[in-house]
């Protein structure tokens, strides 16, 4: 098992909550908020890596957009637009002064009702909080982590639309992740209701087989990852095959390797599934995670475009 995930979190002196910069201690929540209750919240999981340039965010713009999409699903209003949100966000970053860090916007419907249909009636507050991280999964994650089959089911996009990042959804994660971590593991897989690969707890899947990639998609009730999105454009730069199809349970033991991809989780590979162990060599997870590294610090030429470079933006709009 990796050791100590999360255990090196510090948690920023300031957040952004409903258009201001405070202290973190000021922002206060109503215990009766909605979202509390039910879950009716939208959130995104951005990475900001440090750099010699400062603090480089991850496809910031990508992040935002699916917020306001995953809001509008649940028509939670957020007062400010695509653009204002990511200028709020490195406004923040770059006051708060960390050069690496984990970036959390929610969107929560607030106090005044227990309705259910409270997009009619509640407030909805928005709040970007930061915090430090390091290998979502702990020390030596490269070298591929422990995972278990999930006695849990993805739920069908039938009953929640897994496109959608919303809290109430992450009950199914939470379940399945105290249940792996509960047996001695690092992370689960769960398949959809159809007995179909869907997804790890926070993280997409590819399957490498004879030097070729597959992965899964949005029929699989998957989250559609932005690091899926960008680790198949990277394999494809370097002249790799990757299919989007659906992903059998055999697929993975059959597999050469396997991977997880994730903004926390980044590129880590599976040492086992359950008792399945996989070859330690790892060429393909190995080079992809390499690749993803060098894109999210902004020095592949290619990907120029996917990094905000936070101290630049706001120097250059001062
Ligand atoms: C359920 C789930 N699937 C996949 C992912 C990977 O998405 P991304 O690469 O955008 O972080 C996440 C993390 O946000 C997730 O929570």
């Amino acid at each position: 098992m990796a050791s100590a995930p999360l255990e090196h979190m510090a948690i920023a002196p300031y957040y952004w909550f409903d258009g201001t910069i405070a202290p973190r201690k000021a922002v206060t929540v109503d215990p009766l908020a909605h979202g509390l209750h039910y879950g009716s919240g939208v959130f995104e999981g951005i990475r900001a890596y440090a750099t010699p340039r400062g603090p480089a965010i991850f496809r910031l713009r990508d992040h935002m957009v699916r917020f306001q999409r995953s809001a509008d699903v649940y028509g939670i209003k957020i007062a400010w637009d695509v653009d204002e949100m990511c200028a709020a966000v490195v406004e923040t970053l770059v006051r708060i002064e960390l050069e690496s860090a984990y970036i959390r916007p929610l969107a929560f419907f607030g106090e005044k009702t227990f309705s259910l249909s409270a997009r009619f009636v509640s407030p909805t507050h928005v709040l970007v909080a930061y915090r430090a991280m390091g290998d979502y999964f702990g020390a030596g994650q490269e070298a591929g982590i422990a995972v278990t089959l999930s006695p849990w089911r993805k739920f069908s996009s039938k009953a929640l639309p897994s496109t959608a990042k919303a809290a109430g959804h992450y009950a199914n994660s939470v379940l399945a992740m105290q249940d792996a971590v509960g047996r001695g593991f690092d992370e689960a897989i769960m398949l959809n209701d159809r007995g179909d690969v869907a997804e790890g707890t926070g993280e997409n899947i590819f399957v490498v087989k004879d030097g070729a990639l597959r992965t899964n998609d949005r029929s699989s009730d998957i989250l559609h990852g932005i690091t899926r999105a960008s680790v198949i454009e990277l394999a494809r730069d370097r002249g790799l095959s990757v299919e989007v199809d659906h992903l059998s349970l055999d697929e993975l033991h059959d597999a050469d390797e396997v991977f997880f991809t994730g903004t926390a989780a980044e590129v880590t590979p599976l040492r086992c599934l359950d008792a399945h162990v996989y070859p330690a060599v790892k060429p393909i997870s190995t080079m992809l995670r390499a690749a993803y590294l060098a894109a999210v610090s902004g020095t592949d030429p290619r990907h120029g475009d996917w990094v905000t470079f936070a101290r630049e933006q706001t120097t250059a709009h001062a």
